[in-house]
């Protein structure tokens, strides 16, 4: 059946971040939300009042809502796996939030239900459609920095123990700053230079324990089960590397530092784990960053969903694609490997860049008419 005008949605999982999508989603045009759904009815029914959402219902219900083209799979990690394949097998298309999934094969699993099923799957996160990152990515892709060479990458932090009344599963195997923050930082990388082909990383703890610095259980000490400093290089497919730092280990807190070095000039990513900030440029006879316009647009969580739904209707290909998400994830499994081998470790998984978005994007300008779709 042909369908026109705004993508029917349904989100499945109301907790913390469905606080952050909706808003995104109920503002704009191209998509309905039609559903909430959760194990939690009570929570799905808050959240659909809340935003204005017609159902509230239980997760099958939701996904086979006549009028639910598109699921949008806000569950915690573990459940990721079985809420997308039961969207795939109602023939709906998914959007997941990060990870794509909890390990390689059934990330690639997904994609291929998905592919058998005719549907799409979107991947989080989104924070490389903001304005900023896009102008910064059209820059680039017009030569501002010459020919993109190599990156330099560095988050540190002391952890969020101090601050995290229950911080315990960030020190788990499948998080760490790696693989808790990683997503970001990687999704904005692999958009500039294009796929990665291998890694070779160290890690190390400086403590085998953590201590919970807020809230009732102030005190209690946990044991830390993965490295808090990753230090990697990767290198692309199109020949250039980076140079990367992830860490808990450090009284000094700095984030949000990308910096892509091309022949004749550095760029300065805004930060990949935020939806604002101004990339900035610097040639070599600058005597300091030049700030680079940034048009006024909104950029909020969501904004990947609303893309693919209009991508979806106009049958061009989306940018949050479910392989460059299984690609970021390989990416990370990948330098977690290589952490434990002590070698370079291939990545096989790849996907196609996406162009930067138009200049003028904003989720909240129509692009698909009712009756008919343009462009
Ligand atoms: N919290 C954040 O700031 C944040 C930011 C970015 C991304 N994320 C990602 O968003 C996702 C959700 O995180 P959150 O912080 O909102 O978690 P949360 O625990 O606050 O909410 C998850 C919700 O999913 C529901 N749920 C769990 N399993 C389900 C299932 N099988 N079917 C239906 N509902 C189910 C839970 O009842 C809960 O309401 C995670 O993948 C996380 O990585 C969270």
């Amino acid at each position: 059946m042909t369908r026109y005008g705004p993508v029917g949605v349904a989100v499945v999982g109301c907790g913390t971040v469905s606080h952050e999508y909706l808003p995104t989603l109920t503002a704009a045009p191209d998509v309905r939300v039609v559903a909430c759904a959760d194990l939690d009815l009570d929570r799905a029914g808050a959240v659909a009042a809340r935003y204005g959402v017609p159902h509230a219902t239980d997760v099958s219900t939701a996904i086979q809502h006549p009028d639910v083209e598109l699921v949008v799979n806000l569950t915690i990690p573990a459940a990721h796996d079985e809420v997308a394949g039961a969207v795939v097998d109602a023939g709906r298309h998914v959007y997941n939030e990060k990870p794509l999934s909890m390990d390689r094969e059934a990330g690639a699993r997904l994609l291929t239900a998905a592919k058998t099923a005719g549907v799409r799957v979107g991947g989080a996160p989104d924070t490389f459609l903001t304005a900023g990152m896009q102008a910064a990515l059209g820059l680039l892709v017009e030569g501002a920095i010459g020919s993109p060479q190599s990156a330099l990458l560095l988050m540190q932090s002391p952890g969020p123990e101090s601050w995290h009344e229950a911080p315990e599963f960030l020190y788990q195997p499948g998080a760490g700053p790696l693989f808790d923050i990683g997503p970001y930082y990687f999704t904005a990388l692999v958009s500039t230079f294009g796929p990665a082909t291998r890694v070779a990383a160290v890690g190390r703890q400086a403590f085998p324990h953590r201590t919970i610095g807020a809230g009732p259980r102030a005190g209690t000490s946990f044991p830390v089960r993965v490295p808090t400093h990753v230090t990697a290089l990767v290198e692309f497919a199109g020949g250039q590397v980076a140079t990367l730092v992830f860490s808990f280990d450090s009284a000094l807190v700095r984030s949000g530092f990308l910096e892509i070095t091309g022949t004749e000039a550095t760029m300065a990513l805004p930060d990949p784990n935020a939806f604002h900030g101004q990339p900035r440029l610097r040639r070599a006879t600058d005597e300091d960053w030049v700030p680079v316009p940034v048009p006024h647009r909104r950029s909020s969580r969501g904004m990947g969903v609303v893309e693919m739904a209009q991508a979806l209707r106009l049958g061009r290909p989306h940018r949050a694609s479910g392989e460059q998400a299984l690609h970021v994830l390989d990416l990370m499994l990948s330098i977690a490997d290589a952490v434990e081998t002590g070698g370079f470790v291939p990545v096989r998984s790849t996907f196609t860049l996406a162009d930067p978005l138009p200049a003028g994007w904003d989720p909240t300008v129509p692009t698909l008419v009712t009756g008919r779709s343009w462009q």
